[in-house]
């Protein structure tokens, strides 16, 4: 991510979300629009989220989280999972360098087994350094999914409960919720997703029981800082009441 300590520009929000989760699609649709293959989309969309991640940060954002890779995606064409990959590598190696001098805390999200081997390695070291940083969390959601995610908590509590370290009865959503990826980080409180599609696709499912979902016609590639400022302004419109009443 590259930080130049920018200034927000485009008037400022009554209140700024703790933690803001994008989910980043139609950066295929965007490409074909242009008669390009779907990979240049790709590269334009992660072009796209350094400079929104940039801006988010400046604006104050606490916990910034992107849906890059799903486990759904390895369904598509062997060149463009290959492409997607690629520009992973790249920027997980450049997040690597700079995040120390950015203050960037990493968090993947996702399952690591099937990535391949450098990636993961990769991943080790910039979990080690961001033990030493305090400042933005990125969570980046690589090979993710919900209901993986789920399930693999379900696992850990049901070899603790076989083990006698847990009974049934201490399961608890604080238990469950602890043996997700995303233990330790507050749940989003903007879930942001553009290309017009109006569904989560397996993002964050437990998380977002009460987070405020934002759906946009807008492109990924397209999406710009006056579009984060339209849905933190429409954030704050909406009424958080978490099943209570208002006052
Ligand atoms: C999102 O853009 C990127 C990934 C899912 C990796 P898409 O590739 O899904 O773009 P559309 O939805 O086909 O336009
Ligand atoms: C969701 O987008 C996954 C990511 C953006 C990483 P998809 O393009 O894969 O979702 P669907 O297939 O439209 O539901
Ligand atoms: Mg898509």
């Amino acid at each position: 991510m590259r930080f130049f300590g920018r200034k927000k520009k485009h008037g400022a929000p009554a209140s700024v979300p703790e933690h803001i989760a994008i989910i980043l699609d139609g950066n295929g649709r965007w490409a074909r629009k242009r008669g390009m293959p779907r990979t240049a989309g790709h590269a334009r969309g992660a072009e796209t989220f350094r400079r929104v991640a940039t801006y988010c940060r400046d604006i104050g954002v606490k916990y910034l989280t992107a849906y890059a890779f799903s486990t759904e995606n390895w369904r598509r064409p062997p060149e463009e999972v290959a492409e997607i990959w690629r520009l992973l590598r790249e920027y997980l190696d450049e997040t690597y360098e700079r995040m120390e001098r950015d203050r960037v805390k990493v968090r993947i999200l996702g399952g690591r087994e099937e990535m391949p081997e450098d990636v993961r390695e990769l991943l080790a070291k910039i979990d080690e350094k961001s033990r030493r940083i305090d400042g933005i969390t990125l969570c980046l959601c690589i090979n993710y999914g919900s209901r993986d995610e789920i399930t693999r908590a379900a696992r850990l509590l049901a070899e603790d409960a076989a083990a006698g370290k847990i009974s049934p009865e201490e399961i608890t959503e604080d238990s469950i919720a602890s043996r997700l990826y995303s233990a330790g980080i507050p749940d989003p409180d903007l879930v942001i997703r553009p290309s017009g599609e109006v569904r989560l696709s397996n993002f964050l499912l437990w998380q977002c029981a009460y987070s405020e979902l934002y759906f946009t016609d807008t492109l990924w590639p397209d999406f710009g800082e006056e579009d984060i400022d339209r849905a933190v302004a429409e954030y704050n419109r909406r009424d958080r009441r978490y099943g209570g009443v208002k006052g």
